[in-house]
């Protein structure tokens, strides 16, 4: 009888050194959400690639509270319903932070999951003003907002352009709605009101005939309110239909894509985003390793995922925590070095700093108008 015994404890202290390593090398959980596939891929890819590294660099110095960071994936496809699934899923695995999500109208939807379930959330991208003023505790982003961007795009087509006939279209969706919105508020104020302004719907693939209704209204300049895939069929099939109209448009047109499957059509477009980053000294760093490493250059939102990635290990790490609360109130009182320079959070969850320039596509580039 006593064999048995002995062989009954032999295979519990086994388990039980099983499961003392497993929680040795346990792991962080933290969800990074965004547009992974699909029409938006391109921008997936950027949110992707910084946090890549950023999770590389902090696993090469040990991870996080002594165990390795594990990144959770969530491809919300740029769809609400989508995202309010992948933050339900990211709730229930027990991450201890989000990176996203990419579009504001998943970020928003998204964020009260999280406060819910005690999780904190750094979007890289997502710029409507709602996202950071509903009074929720647990949600900030390093990029700026519409209502600033959107102002930015009004006094250039209304100071710099000089035009006074603006057609507006936008995709119907959180961001682009709201910035057509910011920047028609903005025009207002100059004492401009749209000559035309509409909403079209995200992956159609004819736009011709909204086209031909702006056209009618004869404006000097389109501002569109969207994302690029849309943009780049809408300045295509505006050229072909013989409309000059200048094309303005804001951040989620900033992609390489706009110009490389835009071409000719994407000459001349005006695009409002962040001043050059890769001029930034702070950003050298992640710009070399993403061109190590992936063989291109940063994107849009590349430095951007990367700093809201190391913002939240480094409020881990100080904190020694994973309490959603806790880490909230670090990243909030915090004077933070960064990729993208310092970087002060206000109460809401914004940025205190957030510049807009203008760009424009001249001979297949984005250039800088100063
Ligand atoms: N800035 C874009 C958004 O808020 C990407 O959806």
């Amino acid at each position: 009888m006593r064999w048995r015994w002995l062989w009954f404890w032999k295979a519990f202290a086994l388990v039980l050194l099983f499961a003392v390593n497993a929680q040795a090398a346990g792991s962080i959980k933290v969800g990074v959400a965004g547009p992974l596939t699909g029409d938006q891929g391109a921008l997936g890819l950027e949110l992707k690639n910084g946090v890549i590294i950023a999770a590389e660099e902090w696993n090469a110095k040990g991870g996080l509270l002594g165990q390795k960071i594990e990144i959770v994936w969530g491809d919300d496809q740029h769809d609400p319903k989508q995202a309010v699934a992948v933050a339900n899923k990211f709730v229930n695995e027990g991450v201890v932070g989000v990176v996203g999500h990419f579009n504001s109208s998943c970020s928003i939807p998204a964020s009260t999951i999280y406060r819910d379930g005690n999780v904190i959330q750094i979007t890289p991208a997502s710029t409507n003003p709602r996202f950071t003023e509903r009074g929720l505790w647990n949600v900030f982003r390093v990029c700026g907002r519409d209502d600033q961007q959107g102002g930015v795009a009004a006094d250039f087509i209304a100071k710099k352009l000089k035009k006074t006939k603006v057609a507006v279209l936008h995709d119907k969706t959180t961001y682009g709605q709201g910035l057509a919105d910011e920047t028609v508020k903005a025009l207002e104020k100059a004492r401009i009101k749209p000559v035309y302004y509409s909403g079209i719907t995200q992956g159609e693939k004819d736009y011709r005939p909204v086209l031909t209704a702006v056209r009618q209204s004869n404006p000097d300049v389109l501002f569109y309110g969207g994302i690029y895939p849309e943009a780049i069929l809408l300045t295509k099939q505006m050229r072909e239909l013989g409309m000059k109209t200048i094309f303005i448009s804001g951040d989620g047109v900033w992609a390489k894509e706009f110009i490389e499957i835009g071409g000719k059509a994407a000459e001349g477009a005006f695009i409002t985003f962040t001043p050059d980053q890769t001029k930034i000294k702070e950003a050298q760093g992640v710009i070399q390793r993403h061109k190590e490493k992936f063989g291109s250059a940063v994107g849009a939102y590349t430095v951007y995922s990367y700093v809201a990635a190391v913002l939240l290990f480094d409020a881990i790490a100080a904190t020694q925590s994973t309490d959603g609360v806790k880490i909230a109130d670090h990243i909030r009182k915090t004077k933070w070095k960064t990729a993208l320079g310092p970087i002060q959070f206000d109460k809401k969850g914004d940025v205190l700093i957030s510049p807009y320039v203008v760009w424009e596509v001249r001979n297949g580039k984005f250039v800088e108008l100063r």
